[in-house]
């Protein structure tokens, strides 16, 4: 049996509930959370907010290219112990979900160069383990040694419904049908692009969440993580 921390990589398609499910794990081992789809959306705020991506969603590569490696992405955890993601030191975490940024994201993710870029900042992260990261490449191109990996899906119109009511709850104003939409291409590019698409590792375990509670996912894992890693998510923790 291994024994000591180890990385966790949950990947899976769009509103799977894997940031969800990895917040919950890692406060459960006492391990640090990791969204990798938030660097990616910190990149599509700049790059939208900052004139590289014009009314058509053009992207203006060669100019992003320049500019990108003096662009700082950070993660600071907020007085309510939440992580929030900041771009050169302010806290956008409230602009980088928006439907905007949402169906630019995936364009923007499927370029080498952002990819690069994200991806020496997520393997500092890992540098010590005691990670839980989740995305769509992490147990395949990230840390393709991670100790564990969980291939997460759900239906359709489960994931599209939890985005909705996310969005909603925020004031959001998109239907259903628009949300559905957007996550179906999301899923096309993300799974279709050429540089480390979204797919299942071969060493992936699958779960599909589309009629689970957390504490049953919960449950699911620790019957992985007891027997294999001697460790235990505690759930619910104060
Ligand atoms: O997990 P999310 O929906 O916040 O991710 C936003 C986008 O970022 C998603 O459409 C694809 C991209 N992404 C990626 O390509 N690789 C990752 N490891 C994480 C996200």
């Amino acid at each position: 049996m291994a024994s000591g921390k180890i990385i966790i990589a949950i990947d899976g398609y769009s509103s799977t509930g894997k940031s969800s499910f990895a917040k919950i794990v890692a406060k459960g081992l006492g391990y640090i959370y990791a969204d990798s789809g938030a660097l990616y959306r910190a990149v599509t705020y700049f790059a939208y907010t900052n004139g590289f991506i014009d009314e058509k969603g053009e992207i203006d590569k060669e100019n992003l290219a320049k500019v990108l490696p003096k662009v700082e992405i950070t993660f600071r955890t907020n007085k309510k112990g939440d992580s929030v993601t900041c771009l050169n030191g302010s806290n956008i975490e409230k602009y980088i979900r928006t439907s905007t940024v949402s169906s630019r994201v995936s364009q923007i993710a499927e370029i080498p160069f952002v990819r690069d870029f994200v991806n020496v900042m997520l393997r500092r992260m890992g540098q010590d383990k005691g990670l839980v990261m989740d995305g769509r490449d992490i147990g395949t191109a990230v840390f393709p040694n991670a100790e564990l990996k969980i291939f997460m899906t759900a239906s359709d119109q489960v994931r599209a419904m939890r985005r909705f009511k996310e969005l909603q709850e925020k004031g959001e104003k998109d239907t259903f049908e628009s949300v559905l939409e957007n996550l179906k291409q999301r899923d096309y590019i993300d799974s279709h692009r050429e540089k480390d698409p979204l797919t299942r590792a071969k060493d992936a375990i699958e779960l599909d969440n589309s009629s689970m509670s957390f504490a049953d996912e919960v449950e699911w894992l620790n019957n992985i993580l007891l027997p294999n890693f001697n460790l235990k998510v505690e759930y619910p923790v104060e």
